[in-house]
């Protein structure tokens, strides 16, 4: 059973990320799932004290829910980041989740990462309404490869446009199908890498 969080960073209850991670965690039932929407959380932003630093551990000294998420996210074997396209990049959010792995920053280490599990997968899956599609789709794939600080070191980034609307990836079968795809993907055993 693999373990997998997937985290939709959305404010909107019932927008396109909230209905991403729906959707993922009905194709992965029977796997370990964990789905953190991140406006039903406390979820503060890095506080760079550097407290967490030169420490074998992942553990932040912030009382809020991203703290107490970090102890899943350094046993996980997947983690998948839904998120708005805001401005042009993934939403403050999303963008905070991502910061808040500064407790497993090490310089020196492998991927600078002092995680003890290596060969994780990371996705991350973008809705937005009309950026440029070629743009915003590197600006993903170099976005989730910094979640290799967790020790992700598989990779997978989709971007759904055209659906500015709350909900509108469920009318679009091209996007469902990507999503069964990316699913396929984080049940899959895949080889880990050796360095
Ligand atoms: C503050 C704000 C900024 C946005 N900026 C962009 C943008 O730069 N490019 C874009 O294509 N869509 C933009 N959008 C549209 C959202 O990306 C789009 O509605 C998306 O489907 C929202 O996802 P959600 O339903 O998961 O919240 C923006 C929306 C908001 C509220």
């Amino acid at each position: 059973m693999k373990k997998i969080i997937l985290v939709d960073s959305s404010p909107r209850r019932k927008g396109n990320s909230s209905a991403i991670v729906d959707l993922l965690a009905s194709d992965l039932a029977g796997e370990d799932v964990l789905a953190f929407h991140m406006r039903d959380h406390d979820c503060r932003p890095c506080l760079a004290c550097a407290a967490c630093q030169n420490r074998e551990t992942q553990a932040c000294v912030q009382k809020d829910d991203v703290a107490a998420l970090l102890p899943a996210i350094e046993a996980c074997d997947a983690l998948v980041v839904a998120s708005p396209i805001y401005n042009q990049q993934i939403n403050s959010q999303a963008k905070l989740l991502i910061e808040r792995l500064y407790p497993f920053f090490r310089i020196g280490r492998k991927n600078m990462s002092n995680t003890a599990k290596f060969g994780k997968k990371a996705a991350l899956v973008c809705s937005c309404w009309g950026s440029p599609r070629d743009v915003t789709e590197r600006y993903c794939a170099w976005t989730v490869e910094g979640l290799s600080q967790m020790g992700a070191e598989h990779f997978r980034s989709l971007v759904f446009d055209q659906i500015p609307e709350a909900g509108a990836v469920l009318g679009r079968a091209d996007y469902l199908a990507s999503l069964h795809e990316l699913a396929a993907w984080l049940k899959a055993d895949t080889q880990r890498r050796t360095q």
